[in-house]
This record gives structure tokens, sequence and C-alpha cells, in this order.
């Protein structure tokens, strides 16, 4: 791996072989989504406790400061609304130049396995890995599964990662899934992050899928309605953190949490 490139990427994974990314991206096709609806507010108090933020350019330009941030995964793919006609027809919205001026240290592509875009979305990772190739950028590519969730079996999981990893991407962001999701890991060359989707109901549900998924090999999140979400969102990410970098157990994590939580009540009284 060129120097650059290698740099980069350790930018992103720490020095434990683990990363805790923080995803905001989610306006870019959903618009001004509950509790991200001013990103800034968001983004700020979770900032300290993210090894990075996945995030479009007007939102990272707009909402966060430049003298104060963590490195930047750039998301580039774009193009589809929740309303339009299909969430799959994305194309590339951001220039491998843009990301340098940025100083991004990856950009993010949604690839759509299955789709009427499929071949579209795939040609599009792999000319951004030959870009990403040529200036040391990592490309993440995220395994969209647009609003049909109940694709997110392993042999669906396993064969989008293991496409996105042969056409370039160095880092794959996928769906955890109950059964098989080791076979997903395994099939993938490249490390694979988790996005955890819709909320859930409880906070040990997310954190028992993380943990699950590291044990069966994820290297990290890429985790954000279920942080951000929550009502008491910096004391899910510390939870979170100590789960992916302090290998708590999903109860200790759980114990930080409530902790947290209860000193977040007793200050707002
Ligand atoms: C949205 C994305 C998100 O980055 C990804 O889905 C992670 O967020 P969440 O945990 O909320 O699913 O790619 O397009």
């Amino acid at each position: 791996m060129e120097w650059g490139m290698a740099n980069r990427m350790a930018q992103l994974i720490r020095s434990d072989g683990r990363c805790c990314f923080l995803p905001v991206d989610h306006g870019y096709f959903q618009g001004p989504t509950r509790r991200l609806e001013q990103p800034r507010k968001t983004i700020e108090p979770l900032l300290p406790y993210a090894d990075a933020l996945f995030i479009t350019r007007g939102v990272l330009r707009s909402c966060v400061d430049p003298d104060n941030s963590k490195p930047v995964i750039l998301r580039v793919s774009g193009g589809a609304s929740m309303v339009g006609k299909d969430l799959a027809n994305e194309g590339l919205t951001t220039s491998m130049e843009e990301a340098i001026r940025l100083n991004a240290s990856a950009v993010g592509i949604s690839i759509f396995v299955g789709t009427d875009y499929e071949r579209e979305s795939l040609l599009n990772l792999a000319k951004l890995a030959d870009e990403g190739e040529r200036y040391g950028i990592p490309v993440m590519a995220v395994t969209a599964v647009g609003k049909e969730l109940g694709k997110r079996d392993s042999r669906y999981l396993a064969l989008s990662c293991r496409i996105a990893a042969e056409l370039g991407a160095r880092l794959v962001k996928t769906y955890w899934c109950a059964e098989g999701f080791e076979k997903v890991v395994q099939g993938c060359p490249v490390p694979v992050v988790m996005a955890g989707g819709p909320q859930v109901d409880t906070e040990m549900e997310v954190l028992e899928f993380v943990y699950d998924g590291m044990e069966k090999g994820a290297i990290g999140v890429n985790l954000g309605r279920n942080i951000w979400q929550n009502d008491h969102p910096v004391a899910m990410m510390k939870a979170m953190r100590a789960l992916v970098h302090d290998k708590a157990t999903p109860k200790q994590a759980l114990e930080i949490f409530t902790e947290i939580k209860a000193q977040d009540l007793k200050a707002k009284k």
C-alpha cells in the first residue's frame, strides 16, 4: 500500500484495528431526518467520541468547523430521494478534486446490487476506486438495501460486500444479520464495518448486535440513527466506544449508558 493510502487508512482505523465512525449523511436522500434537522447540533456533542465522520460536502462545510474536526469520509454518491422513483438511481455527486480540497481521509459511495441500477452503481464504484488509488484516497463502499430491509440476509450481504471489495473498495460498510454474518465478513477480503439502520426498540438490542458482529469479524461501526436518535446520544456513543475499543460486553456497555444517562437527567433537572 502506498504511504498516502496507508496513512489515510490509519486515520480511520485506530491502532487497535477498530473504528467507531459517526454517519450524519442521511440528509442526502432523507432531507432533515429526525434529530438531524440541524446537523451542527447533532454533531457537536458527539464529535469528540467519533473516529471519523461520514458526511456530505454541504453539511461538512456548513456544520463542522475546520479547526475542530475528525477524519472525514466524504459521501460522494447521491441523486435520489425518499420521494423519488427509485432510491437506487444514484450517481457520483462529488469529484475527487473536491474530496482532496476538503482534506477527506476517504470517500464513500453506495452500491445497489440486485436492483435496476446495479451495473451503474458498480461501475461508479470502480471508477471512484481508480481515482482513489491515483490520489491515495480509500473508497468505502456502502452496501445499500434501499427500503427493502428484508434483503439483509447473509447471502445478499456477502454477495454485495464481496463485489464491492473485488471492484476496489478499501473498506465496506454493510448491515449486521442474525444468521451467517461471519460468512459475510469472511467472504470480504477488506475490513467490514456495520451500519445500524432504523432505530431499534432498546439500547441493549443495538449493543448486542454490534457485539455479535465484532465477535464475527467486523472491525467496527458506522452507526447513525441508533446513536443520534436516542434520547441520550452521548451516553449511547460512549457505550458504543466501550464495546468497540475497550472490548466491553453488552452488559458493561449498557451500564456505561445507564450511568451517563442518569448524569444527563440529573443535569437537566
Ligand atoms: C445512509 C448511510 C448511513 O451512513 C448508514 O446507513 C449508517 O447509518 P444508520 O446506522 O443510521 O443506518 O449510508 O445513507
